[in-house]
């Protein structure tokens, strides 16, 4: 592993490309973070089957790389699928966000990097409430969230987390505007990236693998 204490880290928008490393993320959490995260200890086929739904109309995801790898994640999900299609003025929906962070990455100020990023998108995109669903036990959700004045409280054996996105300004939204865009751009470049790295090491790994089988 690199020096993951010095080495930068890249927060943007996921898109539908980054699907799979989305999936592969989700899939590189142990079963104590699976637990944490989604309430139960899920198994791969589910959170292969979670990935592929994640990319829909009114989901937003948020991405932390290192050096290109995804290591945290961030999501911010509504039944309303309004991002796109209305002006974030109204300002009635209530939207959920889950975080994660692998492993050897976390207390390194990841995981209040993406939740920042989610405010600002909450803001731009018409979100009035976030909340946050974390089992009682998940100190770590509950002081990473408290740090942003987060209120908890005990709901169906859950704790269930709110607080208010501020109001959108012209600028924020330009600004959340422009950086989708980028973040679209760079989502193509990392997607075609890996794609080429695939098929450079694809020829040496049969050539491992034959040696291993003669
Ligand atoms: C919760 C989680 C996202 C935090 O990610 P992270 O990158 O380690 O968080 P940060 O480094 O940004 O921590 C920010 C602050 O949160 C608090 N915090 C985070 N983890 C903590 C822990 N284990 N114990 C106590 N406080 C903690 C601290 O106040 C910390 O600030 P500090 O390091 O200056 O003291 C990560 O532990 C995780 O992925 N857990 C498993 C999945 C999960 O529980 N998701 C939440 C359900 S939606």
């Amino acid at each position: 592993m690199s020096d993951t204490t010095s080495t930068p880290v890249e927060v943007r928008r996921l898109w539908p490309s980054d699907m799979e490393a989305y999936r592969d993320h989700l899939l590189r959490l142990d079963g104590r973070s699976r637990h944490e995260r989604f309430g139960g200890g899920m198994s791969d086929d589910f959170l292969v089957h979670y990935a592929e739904s994640c990319f829909g109309q009114g989901d937003l995801l948020y991405g932390a790389l290192i050096d290109g790898k995804l290591v945290g994640a961030a999501e911010l999900r509504s039944n309303a699928a309004i991002w796109s299609e209305q002006a974030p003025f109204g300002r009635h929906i209530h939207a959920e966000a889950a975080f994660s962070v692998e492993e050897g990455h976390r207390r390194r100020g990841i995981g209040e990097k993406l939740f920042r990023r989610i405010q600002r998108a909450a803001s731009n995109h018409g979100v009035e409430v976030i909340e946050i669903i974390c089992l009682p036990d998940n100190i770590g959700m509950r002081m990473l969230a408290q740090k942003f004045k987060t209120h908890f409280t005990f709901e169906e054996s859950n704790l269930t987390g709110r607080l208010r996105a501020r109001r959108p300004t012209p600028f924020s939204l330009m600004r959340e505007a422009a950086g989708d865009a980028v973040d679209f751009g760079v989502a193509v470049f990392d997607a075609q990236w890996r794609s080429y790295v695939a098929a450079q090491s694809a020829p040496a790994e049969q050539e491992r693998s034959n040696d291993r089988a003669a």
